[in-house]
């Protein structure tokens, strides 16, 4: 660790293959890789080519055949119930073997596909790494979903098991997993042949062994009295490690492929070089396995670097209250934390003197990173001023699997430029340019986009769908990765990411698309059309705004519809859509084409300068959107004096 950003960056652009050969010495290889980067293979070239190797032996395994085997790897700590455990690498490699042993037993072999539809738990770590021993590939699907996401997700990827756990515990309330498990399934084309359930005490599931459930911790138990061994079974650097399905612009998610190799090789470079983190340090990433987040830093990158990392089943706030962070920093000493702005939004609306924050002993933490939206510079300064460390924004994607721009602590602390994640990583040539393709001078706005080959650890291609990643990613900007992202980079090449160019918001940290709620919104018999856009929220930066036209004949009271609407999305997405605004229209503003002005809309709503657009059909709608947006307390009045300056 240490040295100088840029001149590690321009080593990596002389000499990009000798640069990541390097770093991949820190994996241990079965076979190591003939090739480092082959550009005749996959969508845009594949790393590590030849090499065999196992992600969960290098997490795993590696540690306890180096003597850490009593080391802490695995910290759970749920204020949901008031449970705190650690494991060690020898714990988990415990844990993990048996669990393998009856994903074994039930069928599971290499390349095999598995679901995992889990709480905050360790059992659902412990799974992902399961699998990853066998050369399984999971899929895990984030709790706040509903059965028809995870249905669509199971006929994707042809799970032919899945793991899930019998509820999940959100504040006031329990979230019977396993009766939305059942329904997708039967809604499912594929149908898995077996459910490994594990059983919670706050909920017990009923169990269809005659469908094929198995009660998980009992299967388990039996494996550990057996001492069923499972060896790490080799996978080539290439073979998919996970699909993790992320929104994209229609309803289908895009099952994102990452592969085993450039993973381990990019996260692991990663942990000492950006998060500056030492093995043995604990490390955590207050965000959900569900995520990518949770992929990258809940579970891989910390263990690979040999990490003590945190399992958090809680929030930010109300569970208890908003010193939550704060005692388990205390308590674990976490010297590195990474959570969404959202989180500290929630805190410090809160909290905004930092009573709690006074009450706990903070000294060991050293960094604290955001991602997965926007960081707004107000909260970055507040939580500077809160914890006296620094406050690194970083910018990533799903599909990225690790930071496109962000300030390496580990290296060295760049000047930190509020709004901005600071600069391109090592892997990653940026470039902004405009819809043409053409780069825009420094410091103007347009399409920000990496120039091919992504680096290791990226996307391999959709799961089963290489022609929509070729036509969403790569075809556009010809030689790039587009990543669908607006900003500018700076004179001094400072990076700030300013919205999406295509139908995706960030909602609390988590990604949407208003295109799927579009989709359910129209399913509703009463409907005629419908958009949906993204809104300025104080909270949670976007939240999903509905605006729906009626069918002419519909007589029936609005608010009704306004209700059955909210609870279709629920029930058909999920609550993690947090859709629960919408408003009735007479009509939708539309171009002479057709297009619907879902962009004016939203600057409408959210009170911003906005332009008259020249192909607008009728432009007298846009006053019955502001209407009703201003009746519902969007849409500031100074939005007609903005749009006339
Ligand atoms: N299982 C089931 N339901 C879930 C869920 C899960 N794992 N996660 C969220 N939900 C539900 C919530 O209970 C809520 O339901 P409700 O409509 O009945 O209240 C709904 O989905 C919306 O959740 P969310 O948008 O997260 O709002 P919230 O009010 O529950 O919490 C925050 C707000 C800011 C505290 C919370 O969003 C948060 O901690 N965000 C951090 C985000 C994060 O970690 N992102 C990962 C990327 S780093
Ligand atoms: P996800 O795939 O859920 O990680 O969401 C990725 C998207 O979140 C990116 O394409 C950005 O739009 C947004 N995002 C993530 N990190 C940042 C950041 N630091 N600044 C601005 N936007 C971000």
């Amino acid at each position: 660790m240490g040295g100088n950003y840029q001149e590690i960056y321009d080593g990596w652009k002389v000499a990009p293959d000798a640069f990541w050969a390097a770093q991949a010495e820190s994996i241990h290889w079965f076979k190591p890789p003939h090739t480092v980067f082959d550009a005749s293979e996959g969508a845009y070239g594949r790393w590590f080519v030849g090499g065999e190797t196992n992600t969960c032996y290098n997490c795993v395994d590696r540690h306890v055949l180096a003597g850490r085997g009593s080391d802490t790897a695995v910290i759970y700590d749920s204020p949901m119930t008031g449970a705190k455990r650690s494991f060690s690498f020898d714990d988990v490699l415990a844990e993990v073997t048996a669990i393998a042993a009856v994903l074994r037993n039930h069928g599971v072999a290499k390349g095999d596909r598995v679901i995992i539809y889990m709480p905050m738990i360790p059992e659902a770590v412990f799974s992902m790494l399961a699998c990853a021993r066998l050369g399984a590939v999971h899929s895990v699907v984030f709790g706040g979903f509903a059965a028809h996401e995870l249905a669509t997700r199971i006929d994707d990827s042809g799970a032919k098991v899945v793991i899930t756990a019998s509820c999940g515990l959100e504040p006031g309330r329990i979230v019977p997993y396993k009766p939305l498990l059942d329904h997708a399934v039967d809604m499912a084309k594929v149908k898995p042949n077996y459910c490994l359930v594990f059983q919670r005490d706050e909920l017990h599931a009923p169990l269809r062994y005659e469908h094929g459930d198995v009660d998980l911790a009992k299967a388990v138990e039996v494996e550990k009295m057996n001492g069923t061994g499972v060896p790490c079974e080799p996978v080539l650097a290439t073979d998919p490690l996970y699909i993790l399905y992320t929104s994209g612009t229609t309803g289908q998610p895009k099952g994102v492929v990452r592969d085993n190799g450039g993973h381990m090789v990019a996260l692991h470079w990663s942990m000492s070089n950006i998060y500056g983190v030492k093995p043995g340090e604990v490390f955590w990433a207050a965000s959900d396995i569900g995520w990518v987040v949770g992929h990258s830093y809940i579970v891989y990158g910390p263990l690979l670097a040999g990490n003590a990392t945190v399992i958090f089943e809680g929030k930010p706030v109300g569970t208890p209250d908003a010193g939550t962070f704060w005692r388990v920093i205390a308590e674990h000493d976490v010297k590195v934390l990474f959570t969404a702005p959202t989180a500290f939004r929630a805190i410090r609306r809160d909290d905004s003197d930092g009573e709690f924050v006074r009450k706990y002993d903070l000294s060991g933490l050293r960094a604290l990173f955001l991602a997965g939206e926007r960081a707004d510079p107000e909260t970055i300064k507040w939580a500077e001023r809160m914890l006296g460390v620094p406050v690194i924004d970083h910018w990533w994607q799903t599909e990225t699997g690790w930071s496109i721009a962000a300030n390496p602590t580990g290296i060295e602390l760049l000047p930190v430029k509020h709004g901005s994640p600071a600069k391109a990583m090592p892997g990653y040539d940026l470039d902004v340019v405009d819809d043409a393709g053409h780069p825009v001078p420094r410091g103007t706005l347009g399409n920000i986009v990496a120039k091919l080959p992504l680096p290791p650890g990226c996307l391999v291609t959709f799961w089963n769908a290489d022609a929509r990643f070729h036509s969403a990613c790569l075809e556009e900007f010809p030689g790039y990765y587009k990543t669908a992202d607006a900003g500018i980079i700076d004179e001094d090449g400072y990076v700030f990411v300013m919205a999406r160019t295509d139908d995706i918001i960030n909602c609390a940290g988590h990604r949407l698309s208003t295109g799927a709620m579009e989709e359910v919104c129209a399913m509703h018999p009463d409907v005629a059309e419908c958009a949906v856009i993204g809104i300025a929220d104080e909270l949670k930066g976007q939240i999903p705004c509905g605006f729906l036209v009626l069918k002419k004949n519909v007589v029936r009271e609005q608010k009704a519809i306004e209700r059955e609407i909210v609870q279709l999305v629920r029930d058909e997405i999920g609550p993690v859509a947090a859709f629960k605004t919408v408003m009735i229209v007479e009509r939708l503003p539309k171009t002479r084409s057709g297009k619907i002005l879902r962009g004016t809309m939203q600057k409408i709503a959210d009170g911003l300068p906005w332009k008259m657009p020249a192909t607008i059909d009728d432009p007298a709608i846009l006053d019955e959107i502001t209407d009703v947006l201003r009746a519902h307390g969007h849409a500031s009045p100074d939005t007609q004096k903005a749009a006339a300056g």
